[in-house]
């Protein structure tokens, strides 16, 4: 049995109502799980961060490896344009194994830095360099899902494969997998680049392979009309992927639904799909503010995701920040019958409510993984900083921090980042 303790000032959400916090206290980590909070000095190893706010591990429902290269330009064009110019060229570099090998590591390497400890992610078409980029997560210690990318039209000749390419890729993506805590998920890139043919074969693979699925649904408003066109048989974005086996046979994500229908959430509630929401992308690339409010009160399950490159920050929570943010404009000018979100809501939807997708992790109840990060505060300067309390700590934190860097975070119970000697 492994027992150690850490030492701080701790807060978290057991729901979305509202923050639990406890200060200057011990929590107790056994065989990489929380066992309880104690107030004296428990008889085990401490890791001792006296003084410094301590969270969860917070969940990146949505992003893509091979986009953080060029994070922060090109964000004058929409969606589909913003593709073409952009992401696709820069995405089919990967067929060259040096720049993956390159941009992969500077990618695990700044992530580590942020407090995100699972996540689902997309590589490129290319199951080598995927293959890649999946090893180096788990090597760095991540937990999650990281998946080969399938496109077999309307993409660039350079960035697409053949039908049976693609499913024969995946397959051999699938048998090379040897990660433990980092797990493979199927990953159609959107309904415009996978002809039926391959959509419904991968729906085969997601449940004889028992794995989940991530996409891209009702981002933006010319991409949902091109989705119409391309299967007019389907009554709507969401049914197309019911249809082709791809939602509600496993677990799914799906990043965006900013233009999800009346008629759609029922399908999303009762398949259980979790919806990233990636409100910086979404505005980055002019794509519209997400019903989140809605969602939730209507049962659908919602995460957050950076949804990088089309969102400009590696952290999370950024995203936090600019959920709540965008959500008071869709109050105040979209439809003001959902409140905007609360910062405890937002913090739930980044830790416990979108990391329920990966099992128990986001929260310091009893049983959960021992994932956590330890906020480096010391680029805030107020003089207020002493009389703070905790929750407003970790809202400054998240408004004001220019970095977001942490100190310290471990996944599972194992640190896999360290900035700082110990004190
Ligand atoms: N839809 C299909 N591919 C992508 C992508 O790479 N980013 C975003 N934001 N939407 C997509
Ligand atoms: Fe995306």
């Amino acid at each position: 049995m492994v027992l150690y303790a850490i030492k701080g000032d701790f807060i978290w959400t057991e729901d979305p109502s509202s923050f639990k916090y406890s200060a200057d206290s011990y929590l107790i980590v056994q065989d990489g799980r929380f066992l309880k909070f104690s107030s004296s000095c428990p008889d085990c190893p401490i890791l001792d961060y006296s003084g410094h706010l301590i969270i969860p591990g917070l969940s990146d429902l949505h992003l893509h490896a091979p986009q953080y290269a060029f994070m922060g330009l090109y964000m004058d064009d929409e969606l589909l344009k913003w593709l073409d110019e952009h992401t696709f060229p820069e995405e089919a570099k990967y067929r060259d194994l040096s720049y993956a090998e390159k941009a992969y590591s500077i990618f695990v390497s700044d992530l580590l830095k942020t407090p995100t400890s699972r996540l689902s992610v997309f590589g490129t078409i290319h199951t080598d360099a995927t293959l890649m980029l999946i090893n180096k997560l788990e090597s760095a210690g991540f937990s999650g899902y990281c998946g080969k990318v399938n496109m077999d039209r309307n993409s660039p000749p350079f960035l697409t494969e053949s039908t049976s390419e693609s499913i024969e890729e995946t397959y051999r993506y699938l048998e090379s997998c040897r990660t433990v805590n980092m797990k493979p998920i199927v990953t159609p890139r959107f309904i415009p680049s996978c002809s039926d043919e391959l959509l419904s074969e991968l729906g085969r693979i997601a449940v004889k392979y028992v794995l989940p699925v991530q996409s891209h649904l009702d981002e933006n408003l010319s991409e949902i009309e091109w989705v119409k066109s391309l299967m007019p048989e389907a009554e709507s974005y969401t049914d197309a992927y019911l249809r082709m086996g791809l939602i509600g046979k496993t677990p799914s994500i799906m990043a965006h639904a900013v233009w999800v229908t009346d008629d759609e959430i029922p399908i999303l509630r009762n398949s259980g799909t979790f919806i990233a929401h990636s409100p910086s992308s979404n505005y980055n690339l002019s794509s519209g503010i997400a019903p989140v409010r809605k969602l939730l009160s209507e049962g659908v399950n919602t995460g957050l995701g950076t949804d990088v490159a089309g969102g400009s920050s590696l952290s999370i929570l950024s995203v936090v920040r600019d959920a709540i943010a965008v959500s008071k404009l869709r109050w105040r000018l979209v439809d003001d019958s959902f409140k905007p979100l609360t910062l405890s809501e937002a913090f739930y939807m980044a830790s416990k409510g979108g990391g329920s997708f990966f099992g128990k992790t986001g929260s310091f109840e009893e049983g959960y993984d021992a994932d956590f990060s330890v906020l480096d505060e010391s680029d805030i300067a107020t003089p207020l900083s002493v009389s703070l309390s905790l929750p407003e700590r970790l809202e400054i934190y998240i408004s004001r921090s220019s970095e977001k860097a942490v100190k310290a975070k471990s996944i599972k119970g194992k640190i896999v980042h360290c900035s700082h000697q110990k004190e």
